[in-house]
C-alpha cells in the first residue's frame, strides 16, 4: 500500500509540473462495482472563502509532541475543555491568516452507473469518518455486502467519494495541528459540493446533491448544512447522533497514539500529530459490536490504517451546530449499539437528534440492531443499504 501511495503521489507531482492549473490534475479508471464505471482523480481544491476560522494551537505543544504529551492533551481535553483551551489554544493566532487561502490536493472517485439514466441529475457525495479513507464507502472485503457504492450504483445512482485531507491518496500536510483541522475539512467539503453542483469537478453539473456522511463525516455534513443550507439537497447522517457525551467517549476509548508508532509499515513518514487507535481492542470498543460483525472484516479493516490528526480531534466540536435553516430531508442511520454516539442508546436520542440539529427538515431515523458505530461494516449492512436506498427514492433523489 505504501509503495502504491508513493507511486501515485510522484505521478501527481510530475503531472502538476506540466499542468499547474489543469483541473483535475490526474485521472484514471479504477476498479469498482460491476454496475458502475469509476474514475479516480486528484483535484487541486482551493478553499472558497477566506473567512474560515482555524483554531490556532499554541506553541506549547510543539510541532511534533511525543506520546506522553499527546496522551496528556487527551486527558486535559476530556476532563477540562476549559483548561485545554486556556493552555493550548491561542486566542488570536497567525494560523488563521496563513491558512486562509489554502489549496490542497484531494483524491476522489466518481462512480457512474452503467445502467439506467433516471437518476442522472443526482450525485451522492460520500464523506468518511475516522480512522478511514474513502474506501469505507466502497469496502473491498465482500463488497457486494459491505460496499455502499456498489449498492448505490446497482440502484442507478452516481456517487462521489473522496479521501479527507491527511488520509488515503490525498495530501498529508506536515502540520497536523493548525492545517488539518475540522474547519479546513468543512471548507474542502463545501468547495467540493459547490464544484459538483456547477459541473466543474466532473464535467457534469448535478441539480440534486445528496450528502451522506459517516461519523466525523456526518459532523461535517451537519456543519455544511448549517453554514450553507443550499449547498446540498438532502443528508444521510450515519454513525452519528446529537448525544452530548459522544466526543469524550470517542476520544478516551480509542487510546489514540502516533500512527508512526502504531503502524510503522504504513505511516512511518507521518508527523507524530497523526494518530491511530493503539490496539485492536480500542478499535473494537469504539467501532464494532460483537457478534454483529464478521471477524474477517475487522482484520481487513485493521490492515489499512488511516490516521486522524490531533488538530481534527480537538476541533471537531467547534464546527458542530444546528442546521436550523436546512430544509432538505434528513435520515439518521446509526447502529443500536453505537457506543460513542449513543451512550445509553434509546429512542429519545434518535428523536432528539432531529429536533436539536435539523428542526426544519423532514426527519427520519433507522437504527439497525446488533450494530456498532461502523454501520457499513456490520452484518446488518445489506439491510441498512436497502433502507437508505428506499429513503433516497422516496425523497425524490
Ligand atoms: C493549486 O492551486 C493553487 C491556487 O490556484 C496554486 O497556487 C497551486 O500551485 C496549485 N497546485 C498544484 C499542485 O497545481
Ligand atoms: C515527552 O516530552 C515532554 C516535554 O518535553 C517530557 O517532559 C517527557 O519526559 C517526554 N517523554 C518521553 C517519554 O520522552
Ligand atoms: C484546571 O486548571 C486549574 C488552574 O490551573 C486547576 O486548578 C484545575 O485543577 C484544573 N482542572 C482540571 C480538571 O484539570
Ligand atoms: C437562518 O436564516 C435567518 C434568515 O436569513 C438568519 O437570520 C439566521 O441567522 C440563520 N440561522 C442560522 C443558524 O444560520
Ligand atoms: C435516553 O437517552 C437520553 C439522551 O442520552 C437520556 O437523557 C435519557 O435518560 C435516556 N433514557 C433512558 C430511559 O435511558
Amino acid at each position: 500500500m505504501l509503495a502504491f501511495l508513493s507511486v501515485a503521489l510522484s505521478t501527481v507531482g510530475a503531472l502538476a509540473q506540466q499542468l499547474p492549473s489543469v483541473f483535475p490534475i490526474s485521472s484514471s479508471l479504477v476498479p469498482g462495482p460491476p454496475s458502475a464505471v469509476c474514475t479516480r482523480s486528484t483535484y487541486n481544491i482551493t478553499l472558497l472563502t477566506c473567512t474560515y476560522t482555524i483554531v490556532p494551537f499554541s506553541s506549547n505543544i510543539g510541532p511534533s509532541p511525543n506520546q506522553t504529551i499527546i496522551t496528556n492533551l487527551f486527558q486535559t481535553y476530556i476532563t477540562s475543555p476549559t483548561n485545554f483551551t486556556a493552555g493550548y489554544h491561542t486566542p488570536t493566532g497567525l494560523a488563521s491568516a496563513s491558512n486562509s487561502a489554502g489549496s490542497y490536493l484531494i483524491s476522489g472517485t466518481l462512480c457512474q452507473p452503467l445502467f439506467g439514466y433516471e437518476h442522472e441529475g443526482t450525485v451522492q457525495l460520500l464523506v468518511h469518518g475516522i480512522p478511514f479513507d474513502s474506501q469505507y464507502w466502497d469496502f473491498q472485503y465482500d463488497p457486494e455486502l459491505y460496499s455502499y457504492v456498489w449498492a448505490a450504483s446497482a440502484a442507478g445512482y452516481t456517487t462521489f467519494r473522496y479521501d479527507r485531507l491527511g488520509t488515503g491518496l490525498s495530501e498529508h500536510p506536515i502540520d497536523g495541528l493548525n492545517v488539518v483541522q475540522a474547519d479546513t475539512d468543512v471548507q474542502i467539503l463545501s468547495s467540493i459540493a459547490s464544484l459538483l453542483r456547477s459541473g466543474t469537478l466532473t464535467g457534469t453539473g448535478y441539480n440534486k446533491i445528496l450528502l451522506a456522511g459517516h461519523s466525523y463525516g456526518s459532523v461535517q455534513a451537519t456543519a455544511l448544512a448549517s453554514r450553507t443550507p443550499a449547498a446540498v439537497d438532502g443528508t444521510i447522517a450515519t454513525g452519528f447522533s446529537a448525544y452530548g457525551g459522544a466526543v469524550p467517549l470517542f476520544l478516551a476509548s480509542g487510546l489514540w497514539s502516533s500512527a508512526a508508532q502504531v503502524a510503522p509499515y504504513a505511516c512511518a513518514s507521518l508527523a507524530s500529530t497523526y494518530l491511530l487507535p493503539t490496539v485492536p481492542q480500542a478499535a473494537q470498543m469504539n467501532f464494532y459490536y460483537y457478534p454483529g460483525y464478521d471477524e474477517s472484516v475487522f482484520v481487513y479493516d485493521a490492515a489499512m490504517p488511516q490516521p486522524v490528526t490531533v488538530g481534527v480531534m480537538f476541533t471537531l466540536e467547534t464546527v458542530a451546530g444546528a442546521a436550523s435553516n436546512f430544509t432538505g430531508p434528513v435520515l439518521l442511520v446509526t447502529g443500536a449499539q453505537n457506543l460513542p454516539f449513543c451512550g445509553p442508546s434509546n429512542q429519545t436520542i434518535l428523536q432528539e437528534t432531529g429536533t436539536a440539529l435539523f428542526p426544519a427538515s423532514k426527519y427520519s431515523y433507522y437504527a439497525p440492531e446488533l450494530t456498532g458505530h461502523n454501520v457499513n461494516l456490520h452484518l446488518s449492512a445489506p439491510g441498512t443499504y436497502a433502507a437508505m436506498i428506499e429513503w433516497v427514492l422516496e425523497n425524490g433523489f
